[in-house]
This record gives structure tokens, sequence and C-alpha cells, in this order.
């Protein structure tokens, strides 16, 4: 063992990467055996002494979790580590986002600790959170920073959350392991939670695009479309949060689509079609299998494409009535995937989006769910570029209350980098005071991309808001 003294700043660096990596594969053995077992034993004491050799020269060692990276001391951790992984999905599942050793750590402290971070995420949400928990079994010198410490409306903590589940449970259809149903109620609850109060989530979706891999995205938005419809039909807490599950595990079937052809920078061919369209059944034999997935998650995958008319895939014998729960998650499909850029297709603006959804769907998406979806979203859809009187632009960012007329906006002003979205968001009719004399402009036919002009804002508000909290 090196000598304290000439641990220079690089070997600390690396004695500290092995060290919570040594964690992490502690935490893999936690879910297999207690604690207290000799395997798991032994090798959280060399995690142990890694960190008291750290805690030697300093006062605290710092591990943090973003996006499913693991840093250390604000630095990310290179190469890829399935532990490291593993250790960052299960933090981000019990809402940690921080986890703080500080010197006099013991190893019953990380004994315990490590216990907690393998135990059922609902049970730890049940109890009042990971913190309340550390406190109740006496556990020092530990702290960890919750993501629930973060404004609520911060959705993109929710957003992070729930595509980190998502990942986990992709890997684990494709490999054969157990869903993480624990995880995807509790991101689903995070999303209804929100959708039920100030429902910032919703109006948020155009700032998303572009974050992720499509397909989770893609799954995260059809979730938050189909638990909004679902609260505008009058469902109740326990029906939305089985329709967000099924929402957002939709498309898991995609899982054995090769990214050939989900990727593939042009219109399928038939082959490939054919191939595309085994995802529902694919989806819903995953599912049907696994004993904690409500059954109407099964029902969902099967049923997303399945026009209401039948005019949709898979094609049955004998069609039935569809589940109201496929009917609303396949008019959030078709909305989503008219708004998002696909490789060989631009996004549609949200209008033109409505009015192909209010021509073209209206016979082969359910009449009365179509009617309530077009009214939910209003006559200005968020992401929607609109062209005053005067010629200025501005951008329609969030629905304002009971006058869905008169939305919140933001105006497009000149920048040292091109256009930029100004801070101040406004009601429309401050103004102008002619709605009949707006135009609603394309934004890619004027060479704009909203999406990266509403995240920059999106970050800009978060970065103000976060200055104002210190
Ligand atoms: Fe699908
Ligand atoms: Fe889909």
């Amino acid at each position: 063992m090196p000598d304290n003294a000439a641990v220079t700043q690089e070997a600390q660096r690396a004695v500290a990467e092995r060290a919570i990596l040594t964690f992490a594969r502690a935490l893999k053995n936690v879910s297999f055996y207690d604690p207290s077992h000799p395997v798991v034993r032994e090798v959280l004491q060399r995690f142990l002494d890694d960190l008291l050799l750290l805690l030697d020269s300093r006062p605290e060692l710092v591990i943090k979790f973003v996006s499913g990276y693991v840093a250390i001391d604000d630095r990310a951790v290179t190469g890829q580590h399935a532990a490291l992984g593993n250790l960052a999905g299960a933090c981000h599942r019990r809402g940690v986002e921080a986890i703080t050793f500080r010197r006099g750590v013991q190893a019953y402290d990380v004994e315990r600790f490590a216990a907690l971070l393998a135990a059922d995420c609902e049970m730890i949400e049940k109890e009042g959170g990971i913190g309340k928990l550390m406190v109740r079994e006496g556990i020092q010198h530990i702290v960890v920073e919750r993501f629930s410490a973060r404004p609520r409306s911060d959705w993109r903590w929710v957003h992070a959350r729930t595509i980190d589940v998502l990942r986990s449970a992709a890997s684990g259809v494709r490999t054969n392991r157990p869903l993480d149903v624990a995880g995807v109620r509790l991101s689903v609850r995070e999303i209804v939670d929100d959708v039920l109060g100030e429902r910032s989530i919703l109006f948020n979706l155009n700032s998303m695009k572009g974050m992720d891999e499509y397909t989770f995205i893609h799954a995260l938005h059809i979730c938050i479309l189909a638990i909004e419809l679902g609260r505008q039909i009058g469902l109740d807490r326990h029906q939305l949060e089985q329709l967000g599950i099924a929402s957002l595990l939709h498309d898991v079937g995609k899982i054995f689509v090769p990214l050939g052809i989900l990727r593939k920078p042009g219109p399928l061919d038939e082959e490939e079609f054919a191939v595309m369209s085994r995802h529902p059944v694919d989806g819903a034999v995953a599912l049907v299998r696994e004993p904690e997935v409500p059954e109407a998650a099964a029902v969902v995958a099967l049923e997303h494409h399945m026009h209401h008319d039948h005019s949709g895939y898979p094609r049955l014998r004998r069609p039935h009535p569809l589940h109201l729960y496929s009917l609303i998650a396949g008019i959030a499909d078709v909305y989503d995937a008219l708004t998002t850029i696909r490789p060989y297709r631009p996004a549609l603006p949200p209008l033109s989006a409505v009015e192909v959804m209010s021509n073209e769907y209206s016979g082969r998406l359910e009449p009365r769910l179509l009617h309530r979806f077009l009214a939910m979203l209003g006559p200005y859809p968020s992401g929607t570029l609109l062209g005053l009187p005067d010629e200025r632009l501005v951008v329609v960012t969030r629905p304002n209350g009971d006058a869905p007329e008169n939305p919140f906006v933001r105006r497009l002003e000149k920048s040292a980098g091109g256009k930029r979205l100004s801070r101040e968001e406004l009601p429309l009719q401050k103004l102008t005071g002619e709605p009949s004399r707006l135009t609603v402009l394309d934004p890619t036919a004027l060479g704009l991309d909203l999406i990266a002009l509403l995240h920059e804002a999106a970050a800009a508000t978060a970065l103000e808001s976060q200055v104002e909290l210190v």
C-alpha cells in the first residue's frame, strides 16, 4: 500500500475509481446475499480500505450520478464498467443523486447503506425515502442527496430518471432478466404527480426532444400525453398509473428489432416492415411473462398500432373492440410520431400535426378521444411558431390556464450566434390584440431549429432558478 504522503492527486483518483468500482461490485453481491455474508463482507472491506485511505487526506468523497454516469469530484469515471452502470441505475431508482462518504465512516455504515441501495424501491418510498431509513438504521458519515430535494417543477430530473429506468428495462428484456417493475412504477407515479399537479412536464415535451435515444424519449412522451388525456376523461389515480405503465412500456418489443431497421434513414421496404411490425406481439409476449406488470400493459403493447377502425397491425382474424388504454396510447403515438424528426422526414409543427390528425386520421382514431386530445393541445400547442401582425415572431411555450387563445409565448430575438428565445415569457395578447391576424409558420421553412431554441431557453431558465435558490 503506498505511503499516504506519496499519494498524488492522480493516484488518489485511481484509488477513488477503484473504490467505487469495488462498491458497485459489492452492491451486485448484496442483491444475491445478505450484506453480512462473508462474500459481501470481503468485497465491502476492500472498498472500505480504499475509502479510509482516501479519507486520510481529505474530509469526504463525493460520488454523483448524472444521466447514468458516475462522477467523482465532478469528473465522470470513464471506461465501460457494467457494474458502475448498475450502481448509477440503483441510485437513480431510489432517488439518490449524490453520495458523500465522510471521515469516520465504518464497516457497519457501509454494510447497511449497501443493503438499502439493494432494497425494494417501493418499500423505500413508502417509508419516506432513503434518507429517513438511513437515520432509522443509525448510518453515520454517509449522506445522500435526493432528487426530491430538487424543485418539483424541474421536469428534467423526472425525465433523466425515467430514461434510466427504461434503459434498464430494455436491457432486462433483452437479457431475459426480470423487469424492474418497481422502478417503472415509481417513475410513472412521479409523472402522474406532475400531470395532476402543475403539469409543467406536459408542456416541456418539445424541449425534451432530441436529448436522448428516440425510442426512450418517445415512450416517455406517450406516457405523459396518455396520462394527461386520461386525466381529461376522468380516470382515477390508480387507472392513470396503470395507463402510464402501459404507455411507458408500449414499444418494449422494439428491443427485438435490429438497429439497422430501427434507425434506417428512409422508409422501410416490405421485408423490413414485416420485421418491424412484429414488435407489438414480441412486446406483449415479453410483458405477459412479467407477473408484476399490469395485464393492461401487455394488451396495450399488442394493440397500440391496431386502429379503432381495425386498419392497423397486427391484423386479427376476428377483430375485437380495443382496450381504452390502447386507444389513448394509439392517439398519443400518432401525435408524437408526427411531431418528431425522423431520419427520413422533418418533424411537423404541432399545429400541422393537429390538422393531419383531424383530417387524415379522423376515421382511424376513436373520435371522442381524438376530440378531447385535440382540445387538450389547444388552438396553439406548445412549440407553435407564430407570426404577429408587426412581423415579429413568437414561439408558444405553454398554455395559459383557462384562456387557450392566449398562451404564453417567448419572442424570437437576434443573438450573437443567430437567434434565441427571449428570457421573458408573456401572454400572447400582451403582444397583439388581434388573434385573427396571427400566422402559423413552419420553422423548418425559415431554417429555425425550434427544439434547440426551446432547449436552450429551458436550460437558461433552469440555471436562473438555481441561482435564485442559492
Ligand atoms: Fe409501436
Ligand atoms: Fe410507439
